[in-house]
């Protein structure tokens, strides 16, 4: 017997960043969109202790050791429930590694909800969200997946109502950035600058709730723009060219350096993909459209 559990990757149309906190994390108002781009994590029994395999065109840069925020979900769960991780985790991974689109952290929260199903475990939502919290500051929100507010470190979601589709296109980098060195290169950038309160954007959750494509792509903002393409300079051509390409908003998902480009309906989207594919500025591109649901256990 195993469980498969369906993941989707995340961009983020709002990300207020505040300045660094005593314990290093920064105070965000995080507003998370799910898109669908997936991984699947299925978890089998094992008799041999914890195992993590992956599949996939990234497969080779994803950590298989007790790092993998899959690995850790389960110990976590496991430890709750007193029992031993004895388990065999298996990611088919199709989100970007390390491209600031919440791919470690969709396998986190895939992970603790299948293994939850695996082992009849029971942990209600809240506790499954907790976990979650534990694991990592987007993790709770790979969970919920639709759309979402998320304040304090990211990990605190209000869930937002989302009126219609928006359609995507993501333009993947040749090689990954650090979420704490964009966040250390944030900082660096805003030494001797006044940082504000991060508050949610009210133009933004208006788009949202209404499914105005046209209307989101003026409110969008990413405080950690300006500190990625600071560590990644070439991805200020990827933005130009799809900007070039009809692109209604280019911005950087999350701290990247993944970049994403919000079209006004399904056909713009492939025609904007068409020309970044062509243009040279990245390694790969993929359309996906949002709200997504969250974890999803496949029958
Ligand atoms: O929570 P998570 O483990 O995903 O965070 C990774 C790193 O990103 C943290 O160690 C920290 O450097 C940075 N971070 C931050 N403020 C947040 C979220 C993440 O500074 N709200």
């Amino acid at each position: 017997m195993s469980v498969t559990v369906r993941v989707p990757a995340k961009v983020n149309v709002q990300l207020a960043v505040g300045a660094a906190r005593p314990d290093g994390f920064h105070d965000l108002a995080n507003v998370f969109l799910a898109v669908s781009l997936y991984d699947e994590i299925t978890a089998t029994p094992a008799a041999d202790g914890l195992r993590v395999t992956c599949e996939g065109p990234d497969a080779d840069q994803v950590p298989l050791d007790r790092t993998n925020l899959a690995a850790r979900a389960a110990e976590a769960l496991a430890a709750r429930y007193g029992r031993e991780p004895d388990v065999h985790l298996h990611i088919a991974k199709d989100i970007p590694v390390a491209g600031g689109m919440a791919g470690g952290s969709a396998d986190g929260a895939g992970a603790l909800l299948a293994c939850d199903a695996l082992w009849g475990t029971g942990a209600g939502r809240e506790e499954l969200l907790d976990i979650c919290a534990e694991l990592g500051s987007d993790v709770p929100f790979s969970l919920v997946g639709g759309a979402a507010l998320g304040t304090g470190r990211g990990e605190r979601l209000t869930e937002l109502e989302v009126g219609g589709d928006f359609h995507w296109v993501f333009a993947l980098a040749a090689r990954g950035l650090s979420t704490p060195a964009v966040y250390r290169e944030f900082d660096r950038l805003a030494k001797g600058r006044d940082i504000p309160e991060p508050v949610a954007d009210q133009a933004v959750l208006d788009a949202l709730a209404k499914g105005d494509a046209a209307a989101l792509a003026v409110a969008v903002t990413n405080d950690l723009q300006p500190a990625a393409l600071s560590l990644y300079p070439e991805l200020g051509d990827t933005l130009a060219a799809g900007r070039a390409a009809g692109a209604l908003a280019a911005l950087v998902s999350g701290s990247g350096p993944t970049t994403a480009f919000l079209a006004t309906d399904a056909k713009s989207a492939s025609d904007i993909a068409g020309v970044l594919r062509a243009s040279g500025t990245c390694r790969d591109v993929r359309t996906a459209v949002g709200a997504a649901a969250g974890a999803t256990v496949l029958d």
